[in-house]
């Protein structure tokens, strides 16, 4: 027994903007990362775009190949919302729509299932205009959007994810301006939070008019340790685990906002209606789960507006991105989740690790052996949360490929296939060997394949 049940399914996830590339062809409109990227005053350091990523726009076809050699048996991407919706709402790009038809056909051909999310981040720019994230009527576009995806490929796309990361696009985009849109704003960052649930909420009804299968959400979650037991620090973890893990699934999952909220946003707060709630609370058939690392947390009279800051843990692993690896985490938060949201099927559908990868040698390919054990501990922490009865279905690596990590451009590299991003050749690293064993064996040759 290896410890995952029968049917387990495991993949790797990727994000429209981070691979595409060819952001604006066949007549998609621009979203707000390709406005972000593009701005003169380099919003991202590094001065990186998506404009060509990993080219999967245009080499999707043998991606999919790829994908099969290694072994997967689901593949998680998004779909770019102004591909299909230039405006955003309204008309229909057909050769937008088509990529992802295709997409999905090439993978149901190649025994791959596809799991779609569809928002990763990009807001068609034209709603941008409109306010974006920060317009109520955002819930309607988002549905108008949804149904459009449901109706031309519910039946072959079984599982839908509604938003990616809720937290870090407010955060993120509206809260610290290190994302697109830019902006810094305590206010918009509340109003953007509950219009996103109200969205998610929103396509999860358009889904049950339209759709047969499966509808789900999927949040990060970072796990929040006091760094002591005083009253100051123990409080200062309790904001920091609201604002980040139960923000967004609360109203999701139980109708009510963490009572924590009203005291992060202060005057920006304005408490949900009820009607909100309920509109944010509709019943899903799972839950995405993104876990990558832990922060320990102390007070801290100017880390506004939490009042709470991460303490490194000096002397620990830490990733390229500076996380803290610390895999028994992930058992712990997929434990919580169970006690405090009850027993909905669970996928992980991202854990993984920025390495710098060490230098190719033609007899040893790219060994990347610190991702290789970042990946064996933390699916070992999955099954121990399946040992502890939490009913977790699958497990999706991120990343497929190395890509555009955000604002921290092409240097981060997460990919369990190396992308050289002069030729965009594709070079499957240790790990993808490493993974395909472990996934051949469903898990069962988990230590030993490391
Ligand atoms: C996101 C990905 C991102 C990854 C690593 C997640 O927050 O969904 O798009 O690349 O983490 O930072």
């Amino acid at each position: 027994m290896s410890g995952f049940p029968e049917g387990f399914l495991w993949g790797a996830a990727t994000a429209a903007y981070q691979i595409e590339g060819s952001p604006l062809a066949d007549g998609a409109g621009a979203s707000i990362w390709h406005r972000f990227t593009h701005d003169p005053r380099l919003m991202i350091a590094t001065g990186d775009t998506g404009d060509v990523a990993c080219d999967h726009y245009n080499r999707m076809e043998s991606d999919v190949e790829l994908m099969k050699r290694l072994g997967l048996q689901a593949y998680r991407f998004s779909v770019s919302w102004s591909r299909v919706l230039p405006e955003g709402t309204g008309r229909v790009n057909e050769a937008g729509l088509d990529f992802y038809r295709r997409l999905v056909d090439r993978l149901l051909e190649a025994g791959i299932e596809p799991l779609a999310t569809l928002y990763h981040w990009d807001l068609p720019a034209a709603l941008d205009d409109r306010g974006g994230w920060l317009n109520r009527e955002s819930a309607e576009w988002f549905a108008e959007y949804a149904a459009v995806m449901f109706g031309a490929l519910d039946g072959k796309v079984k599982k839908w994810a509604t938003l990616n990361e809720p937290w870090v696009v407010a955060d993120g985009g509206y809260l610290n301006g290190v994302l697109a849109p830019g902006h810094r704003s305590i206010f918009e960052c509340a109003i953007v939070s509950r219009n996103l649930m109200r969205a998610h909420g929103r396509a999860v009804q358009a889904y049950r008019e339209c759709g047969a299968h499966e509808v789900g959400l999927v949040i990060n979650i970072e796990p929040k340790y006091p760094a002591s037991d005083r009253p100051e620090d123990l409080a200062a973890t309790a904001r920091a685990d609201a604002y980040m893990n139960r923000q967004y699934f609360d109203p999701a999952l139980l109708g009510t906002c963490p009572a924590e909220l009203r005291e992060i946003y202060g005057e920006a707060w304005e408490d949900w209606s009820a009607e909100d709630l309920a509109l944010c609370c509709q019943p899903v058939d799972f839950v995405g789960i993104n876990y990558y690392t832990r922060s320990v947390v102390r007070a801290s009279d100017t880390a506004w507006p939490l009042f709470a800051e991460h303490v490194v843990q000096e002397g620990a692993p830490h990733t390229e991105t500076d996380w803290e690896v610390f895999p028994e985490a992930m058992t712990r938060t997929l434990l919580w989740f169970r006690e405090r949201y009850g027993d909905l099927p669970v996928y992980i559908m991202e854990n993984g690790a920025a390495f710098s990868d060490p230098a190719t040698s033609e007899a040893d390919g790219i060994f990347d052996e610190d991702r290789c054990q970042y990946l064996t501990e933390h699916i070992a922490a999955v099954r121990d949360a399946i040992a502890a009865g939490v009913d977790i279905r699958g497990y999706m690596v991120w990343s497929l490929f190395d890509n555009l990590e955000w604002a921290l451009g092409y240097a981060k590299r997460f990919g369990i296939v190396h992308v050289d991003y002069e030729t965009l050749a594709r070079t499957p690293k240790r790990s993808a060997a490493l993974y395909r064993e472990i996934i051949a064996s469903n898990g069962t040759e988990l230590e030993r394949a490391a």
